[in-house]
């Protein structure tokens, strides 16, 4: 078969030249240019990487278009509906589902990570009770790099899944003792005999006072259910920011716990995995119903910044398939924890007034996964400065997926764009 090409040609010089036609398993065919400066003398440009394709994976697939979205060929309802999150995590990590035994040694490895060097709480305990979680994040998960370094070797990919699976391991832990630090709590410690889910809300809630697992080791199912369908969501979304940061940093052979702490720096971001709390601080100033208009008056202003949080996508024009999962979820378990929250009242108000107004529907600008979360989060009694946290916690097992491809890839190059110079020519002093 004839390998199918684009031509491109530069009209100012004439020349012009045949670019080869890259076609994944499914998608739109991606133009390599990687030849270009060579062949035609020069660059291509594109901030925000609107039409640029930065690798190849085999991980996770959007159609945005459709609103379709494939962790590993699996459709995200199938998964979110049959499957945990650690079971969701290993899928993303080796390709496959793993069967019973595979699964259950994968969930134990998980539990063996978990453990945080004691040191650690030393270095929680250094930052001001205020601190944000996500600046406690990036400088604990960055201070992993501290503890596990001259024995790495990267070229061993048994050392590199080790590292993936202490990072996906402790995630929970830090996360839990960045806010009981922040709270003045003493750290609970992680315990073999809970899952991934069970941990983290024993580890966030438990009192000395006050279990947060009773003597019959009852966890409340519906936060359990509610924690894992949440994570299912977050776990991937293919070369998002958060996940590029990542694979740019690690382009350079850096620590991968340096890499990742680099990514969450990236996910903190409102227009990335900051929307969650966002979301939240935006339904609380909009207050009631009756001032919706008013907002909407405003996301649609050129002269005013404030944009609608949670609505918007870069890649999905139709829907978010994740927001529809989180929308009933969200009915769900509000009616089963009997939270009455008027925000989730306000929310659907809000959501029902943009997508009849002519700017959202022009525009195709619908509710994101993080219209929602935050609901279901703070229905669960999570702080609102967590909510971007536990959105780090499942991501991890995107992030580590995507540095364990690309460092498994032969003939790795540094990740170095371009640019167009737009200052001075050359001078003298
Ligand atoms: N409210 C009002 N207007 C909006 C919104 C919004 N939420 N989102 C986009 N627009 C408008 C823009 O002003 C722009 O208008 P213009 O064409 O007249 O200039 C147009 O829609 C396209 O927007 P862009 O910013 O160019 O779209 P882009 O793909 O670059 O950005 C993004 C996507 C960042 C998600 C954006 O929609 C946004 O800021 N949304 C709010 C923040 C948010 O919810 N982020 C979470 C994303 S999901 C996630 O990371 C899990």
């Amino acid at each position: 078969m004839t390998q199918e090409t684009a031509t491109i040609r530069n009209n100012s010089t004439g020349e012009e030249a045949e670019f080869s036609l890259l076609k994944g398993t499914v998608g739109t065919p991606v133009v390599d240019v990687s030849n270009l400066n060579k062949q035609l003398g020069l660059f291509t440009f594109d901030p925000g990487f609107m039409s640029t394709a930065s690798c190849k994976s085999a991980i996770t697939y959007i159609d945005g278009e459709q609103g379709i979205l494939l962790y590993r060929g699996y459709p995200i309802d199938q998964l979110a509906e049959k499957c945990s999150f650690l079971e969701v995590a290993y899928l993303l990590m080796n390709g496959e589902l793993g069967n019973q035994q595979e699964q259950a040694e994968f969930e134990h490895e998980i539990g063996q990570h978990a453990m945080l060097h004691e040191a650690m709480h030393g270095f929680i305990d250094g930052f001001h009770y205020d601190a944000h979680p996500m600046a406690m994040m990036v400088g604990i998960v960055g201070s992993l790099s501290a503890f596990y370094h001259s024995e790495l070797n990267m070229n061993d990919p048994e050392h590199r899944r080790i590292s993936a699976m202490r990072m996906l391991a402790k995630m929970p832990v830090i996360a839990t003792a960045c806010h009981r630090h922040s709270i003045g709590y003493p750290f609970v410690y992680p315990r073999a005999d809970l899952s991934y889910c069970e941990n983290f809300l024993n580890m966030m809630f438990s009192l000395p006072s006050q279990k947060y697992i009773d003597k019959d080791n009852y966890i409340d199912p519906i936060a359990v259910n509610a924690l894992n369908l949440l994570f299912i969501l977050h776990a991937d979304h293919e070369q998002n920011a958060s996940t590029s940061t990542v694979r740019l940093a690690s382009s350079t052979g850096a620590n991968p716990y340096a890499c990742i702490a680099a990514g969450i720096g990236a996910l903190w971001g409102p227009a990335h995995g900051g929307a969650n709390e966002a979301v939240l601080s935006m339904l609380e100033e909009i207050g009631s119903v009756d001032r919706i208009p008013e907002f909407i008056a405003k996301a649609k202003d050129k002269n005013d910044p404030f944009r609608l949080m949670g609505f918007g996508h870069r890649v999905y024009k139709n829907f978010d398939p994740r927001a529809t999962i989180i929308r009933k979820a969200c009915y769900e378990v509000l009616e089963s924890t009997s939270a009455q929250d008027p925000l989730f009242d306000l929310a659907i108000a809000l959501e029902k007034f943009a997508l009849e107004d002519e700017y959202f529907v022009e525009k195709k600008l619908y509710p994101n996964v993080d219209f929602y979360s935050g609901i279901i989060y703070k229905a669960l009694n999570i702080p609102v400065d967590m909510f971007t946290v536990m959105f780090t916690i499942a991501r991890t097992a995107g992030w580590v997926s995507h540095w364990l491809e690309m460092m498994a890839e032969p003939g790795q190059r540094i990740g170095r764009p371009r640019q167009v110079y737009t200052g001075k020519n050359l001078r003298n002093v």
